[in-house]
């Protein structure tokens, strides 16, 4: 499980200027008692066994990469990751295995999550009806009318979803509220979605999500030959990216690219591109690039997809951005829609519309590149919750053509 790669946060929490516990006291004992778990955990050879048991007999890892012929006509071979192909078809699962475990570990009956486009509530609440725990999940009212069939799975699995009414009604606002009950209840444990949050929690998404970039690296080898020229991502907090990028850190020569939501403009509030076009700040109790208000709190954002549209990011990717080992570019929503299908007609695959983002930038790139280079995607789910949406705005468009 370890990844010798990759660095570990300072004590504080602190992936060069970024992230730490910017919280208030309650909170911050809760947070230590996670870290400290988490740390024995990551020592203990049966909580590895188990957690890679899971990962190898549930989530039905390791996931396979794929050659995309069809669409590696012109330039760079474009391969895929296919982290839609685990059960509940996302990269969440990773995540929520290992988090749940640690929960049990620590002998918690409830856990909390947040989500925004459904996934990681979906993976939350089976691995909690898996193990035996009590799920409540958080989810923007908004999100919880476009993304209505992963509500009605998440129910089916047992969880009770909590409408978060203030704000935008999106994933800041479910993190708002997950939060809260969190501190109010000792017997919980939150689940948290992605690579942000306070300490521990970006570095503990990291070494749950690292599986990705770990089999990626041998596949890509034992297939090809060769290390990619690129490894690209989505990046919504980050947690997908994150864990593909920590396997070929120390690879200097592979170019790490993660693609943000570049949504309808570069206009404040229309996008959710918090590395390439915000600043720092703290939100969610910790220091990272994020979209601000005029007034200097969390920004609007606006994304096609819905679990891209957070108005911060992962601290470790922040760090990354700033030292320049990885890029960060963005994509907007019609180049993402044009990728998401794309993908369906010429290699028979739907991918999520937020994976959709990193495939679209491949695809864009791809003709600067040699035959011989390999751009490698992780497509971090399926598109069954992106759907019934993208038939809406295709109808909405051939109504209306542009
Ligand atoms: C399929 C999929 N990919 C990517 C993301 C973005 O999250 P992250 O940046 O943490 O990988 C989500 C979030 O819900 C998702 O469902």
């Amino acid at each position: 499980m370890s990844n010798a790669l990759a660095s570990k946060p300072d004590s504080k929490g602190f992936f060069g200027a970024y992230g730490g516990q910017y919280v208030p006291e309650p909170l911050k004992a809760r947070l230590n008692e996670v870290a400290e778990a988490l740390a024995s955990a990551e020592k203990d050879p049966s909580f590895q066994q188990q957690l890679e048991s899971l990962n190898k007999n549930y989530a039905g890892r390791p996931s396979p990469v794929f050659y995309c012929a069809n669409l590696s006509q012109n330039g760079a071979q474009i391969w895929l990751k296919r982290e839609d192909l685990n059960h509940l078809g996302a990269h969440k699962i990773n995540n929520t295995l290992g988090q749940c475990l640690l929960a049990k570990r620590m002998g918690k009956t409830h856990v909390i999550a947040e989500t925004g486009a459904g996934q990681h509530g979906v993976a939350t609440a089976a691995t909690a009806a898996l193990m035996g725990l009590k799920c409540t999940i958080c989810m923007g009212e908004i999100d919880i009318e476009r993304q209505h069939l992963n509500v009605a799975r998440m129910e089916m699995l047992g969880a009770n979803v909590v409408a978060a009414k203030t704000g935008q009604r999106t994933l800041k606002e479910a993190v708002d509220e997950a939060l809260e009950q969190w501190i109010d209840d000792d017997s919980m444990f939150y689940v948290l979605g992605s690579a942000v949050g306070p300490h521990p929690y970006p570095y503990m998404v990291r070494l749950f999500q690292s599986v990705i970039g770990r089999e990626a690296r041998e596949q890509i080898l034992e297939a090809t030959g060769h290390l990619p020229a690129a490894c690209i991502a989505c990046v919504g907090g980050g947690s997908n990216a994150i864990g593909l990028f920590t396997g070929f850190l120390n690879d200097s020569d592979v170019r790490l690219i993660g693609v943000e939501p570049g949504g309808r403009s570069d206009n404040y509030g229309d996008h959710a591109a918090s590395l390439c076009l915000g600043e720092p700040g703290v939100l969610h109790g910790f220091y990272s690039y994020m979209i601000k208000n005029p007034q200097g709190g969390a920004g609007e954002v606006y994304s096609i997809s819905a679990g891209l549209d957070y108005p911060s990011v992962g601290p470790e990717h922040s760090s990354l951005k700033d030292s320049g080992r990885a890029e960060y570019v963005k994509i907007t929503d019609q180049e993402a829609l044009h990728a998401f299908l794309t993908l369906s007609r010429h290699e028979g695959i739907i991918p999520a519309l937020e994976s959709a983002h990193a495939l679209a930038y491949a695809l864009k790139i791809a003709p600067q590149f040699p035959h011989d280079q390999i751009l490698l995607v992780n497509l971090s789910g399926r598109g069954d919750k992106d759907v019934n949406q993208v038939e809406r705005i295709l109808r909405a468009e051939k109504k209306n053509p542009m």
